[in-house]
């Protein structure tokens, strides 16, 4: 056992794993879905969140290391002893001044700091709620098991759309976003913009962000809502004004016509197998609201809520059995011939 513990001490390069435990939770972590790190503030709130953590470390750690150096002074301090010493009952018969004062002195820094934590997370909490929204862009997000519809919304009716999974929001522009939940409880949370907010059947909630830094941000469903529940991601994209207008035209678009023959036939197979039950392509027959808005699916980069990178390969297993990358995914694996599959691969693809 002892050389076992000796030769796994040996085998770790200590200067690497210290480097790795102070780096890690600092250095953002990106994927297909964009950044996902609390401390990499892209908006005013999670800047705020961010120096909350900041002022909660740093009380932590003062407070953890004298502590620390209290209990080494006093093992320090402490009488030597042996089995035959007779018990020490000194402080039993005698007062202790010194130690009553160093009590009263903790027990009273502990409360402040406290206190000091609690008013910060207050005014935190205040602050997030308070984000200026005049002018602000609606956008109602529902939480289904397990991906997210989102739809946006426009007092005039003349821009309103329905997209999945991906969020597009103008640079410097107050957001609104009205929480649904379809079935079970979700969270909504891009750690780089803002806090989390619940979505609960039965209720709507809202949230309020503004993104200030352009890019693509990580967002994750935060409350457990079953078997896929760390599958439910989604990605918020932050564009300067022209780019989110661009991109908020192009969703208004009917879906695109097939550009060849394999595509059309693409579209005739999606049109007469189960496809049409449960997604809508807007421009054709294909209405139904059950799974994800197809109209420009192609225009997304991932696939299953953020799961999967958008490529035909993919697209083309996500069809034929989403059970193998998704276990539990309400969307039931759909049979067809390798030629219909292709085609319909190709027509999707061309949804942009
Ligand atoms: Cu939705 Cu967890």
């Amino acid at each position: 056992m002892k050389s076992f513990i000796r030769l796994s001490l040996m085998r770790i390069s200590w200067p690497r794993l210290l480097g790795l435990l102070v780096i890690l939770p600092l250095t953002a972590h990106a994927d297909l879905n964009g950044v996902h790190q609390v401390l990499e503030p892209a908006g005013p709130q999670a800047a705020r969140i961010a120096e909350l953590w900041y002022l909660t470390v740093l009380i932590c750690s003062v407070v953890f290391i004298a502590i620390l150096a209290a209990v080494i002074y006093s093992l320090w301090r402490a009488p030597r002893v042996n089995a035959d010493s007779p018990p020490d009952l000194n402080a039993f018969t005698h007062d202790e001044p010194k130690v009553r004062h160093w009590v009263i002195f903790s027990v009273i820094t502990s409360t402040v700091l406290l206190l000091v934590l609690i008013v910060a997370s207050i005014l935190t909490d205040r602050d997030l709620k308070n984000l200026s929204v005049v002018d602000a862009l609606h956008i109602e997000v529902t939480g289904h098991q397990w991906w997210w519809e989102v739809r946006y919304d426009d007092a005039g009716l003349t821009k309103v759309f329905t997209t999945a999974n991906e969020i597009h929001v103008p640079v410097g522009k107050p957001v609104i976003v009205t929480l649904k939940a379809d079935d079970v409880i979700h969270s909504f949370w891009v750690p780089n913009l803002t806090g989390k907010a619940d979505l609960i059947p039965g209720r709507t909630a809202s949230l309020r962000f503004r993104a200030d830094k352009a890019g693509t941000y990580r967002g994750q469903c935060a409350e457990f809502c079953g078997h896929q529940h760390a599958f439910m991601a989604f990605q918020v994209t932050a564009h300067k004004q022209q780019d989110f207008e661009n991109w908020r035209n192009a969703q208004l678009q009917p879906a695109a016509e097939p550009q060849n023959s394999r595509a059309l036939h693409g579209k005739q197979v999606f049109m007469q197998s189960p496809c049409a039950m449960c997604h809508t392509i807007q421009g054709t027959d294909a209405q139904a609201v059950t799974g994800p808005d197809l109209t420009h699916v192609a225009s997304r980069k991932a696939l299953a809520a953020g799961t999967i990178k958008n490529t035909p390969e993919n697209l083309a297993k996500w069809i034929s059995n989403p059970q193998g990358i998704k276990p539990g995914t309400n969307m039931p694996p759909t049979a067809l011939p390798k030629e219909d599959l292709q085609s319909l691969v190709a027509y999707l693809g061309g949804l942009k």
